[in-house]
């Protein structure tokens, strides 16, 4: 079997993300998995799917499987799921010695995380990571959390997992819109800093729509390795990690706005994304093909690249003020000076920002 290793170097621990193609392999784990309780988190429509693979890859190395299974849905990464999840590791007991291993989509990992992370000041956790988003992005790098009513990801830790078990052959069962989602996520790392990552994506682009697992096996190690790069360098987003949230801070708030009911987190990344290249056009920052360039690329792979005009642009703002990248009502956002090269850029006002919203308005 062909696993593919991220090692991931920080000043105070390491890990690795393993990837393979068709099973969840804890070989190079099995260390961390001895003598102790250990409690699957996991959502209604995974767990049916991959509970029960998972429990017997676990079975030869640790006996003492728990599971939790928690509703579906962005909506519910909220403080009800999380207390759920504190409540039924008060029920079984568990202490600072036991572990959590999430399995789902990012908002399964980001909530485990965040259980993880508060539980007795912080136990250990792996992430399983299932959905194409979650592999590339949600489950590396340790940020955790959940949303608070006024916004996403308000709440929440830097917690680092023991390690990523990635089997990519759990993408067959993904919806075809989530698979898109984790696409708008796979692109941004192409914005960011690695054009050559955009080139690579075109060109093995029917693979990836075809759901090719060797090649879906690298794009993950890709990522992982683009993301690994910036967290490596700035672990705590005091300075580069900012860029990761490319198209972030507006998607956020579209996210918000909608009420986590319209748009999957990918879908308004993606918009976001094409927001932040209206933007840095208007300052003149970028080249005015660039929002072009970027929307072909993500149209190329169905990514929606435009919001409704019912979409109230003036309460976008609004919500865009409470984004953690906003620091004392100046905002600090990510723009492009071209594809692949991506900055932070501060005190952008929200004259300039209400005016690439509507511009990416139909
Ligand atoms: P999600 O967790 O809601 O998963 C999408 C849907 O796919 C859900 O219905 C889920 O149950 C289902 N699913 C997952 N794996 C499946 C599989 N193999 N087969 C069938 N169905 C499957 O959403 P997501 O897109 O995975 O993650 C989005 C979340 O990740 C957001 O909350 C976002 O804030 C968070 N996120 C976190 C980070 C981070 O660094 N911590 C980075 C990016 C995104
Ligand atoms: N997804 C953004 C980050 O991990 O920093």
């Amino acid at each position: 079997m062909n696993t593919q290793i991220v090692n991931i170097n920080l000043s105070h621990c390491n890990y690795s993300i393993f990837i393979n193609e068709s099973c969840f392999d804890f070989n190079a784990v099995a260390h961390l998995l001895k003598n102790r309780k250990i409690a699957i988190i996991s959502n209604e429509t995974v767990a049916p799917l991959y509970l029960e693979p998972l429990k017997q890859s676990l079975k030869r190395y640790n006996n003492s499987l728990h599971h939790l299974i928690l509703k579906d849905g962005e909506q519910y990464k909220n403080q009800d799921s999380w207390n759920q999840i504190l409540d039924f590791l008060a029920d079984n007991s568990f202490n600072r010695s036991d572990l959590l291993m999430s399995l789902g989509g990012g908002v399964i990992c980001d909530m485990t995380g965040f259980a993880a992370a508060s539980w007795m000041r912080g136990i250990d956790f792996i992430q399983v990571p299932t959905s194409l988003l979650a592999q590339v992005d949600a489950s590396v790098g340790g940020k955790t959390g959940i949303n608070h009513k006024k916004g996403k990801n308000l709440i929440g830790a830097f917690h680092q997992p023991l390690a990523v078990i990635i089997n990519a052959s759990t993408l067959k069962t993904l919806p075809e819109r989530e698979f898109k989602s984790g696409l708008g996520e796979t692109t941004k790392y192409g914005f960011i800093n690695q054009p050559q990552f955009k080139q690579w994506l075109q060109e093995h682009s029917e693979e990836i729509i075809r759901l090719n697992l060797a090649i879906m096996c690298q794009l993950i190690a890709k990522c992982c390795k683009y993301k690994k790069e910036i967290v490596q360098q700035d672990e705590k987003e005091s300075g580069i990690r900012a860029l990761l949230n490319l198209g972030h801070t507006f998607a956020h708030a579209i996210e918000t706005y909608t009420q986590y009911k319209e748009y999957t987190h990918g879908e308004a990344v993606a918009i976001g994304m094409v927001m932040a290249a209206q933007l840095s056009v208007n300052l003149g920052i970028a080249n005015d093909n660039l929002r072009k360039e970027l929307e072909k690329h993500l149209q190329d792979f169905n990514l929606l690249t435009m919001l409704p005009k019912a979409v109230n642009a003036t309460e976008l703002v609004e919500l865009m003020r409470l984004d953690k990248k906003t620091i004392n009502n100046s905002h600090r956002l990510i723009l492009l000076k071209s594809i692949g090269n991506a900055f932070i850029q501060t005190n952008v006002c929200e004259k300039d920002i209400l005016q690439a919203i509507l511009s990416t308005q139909h």
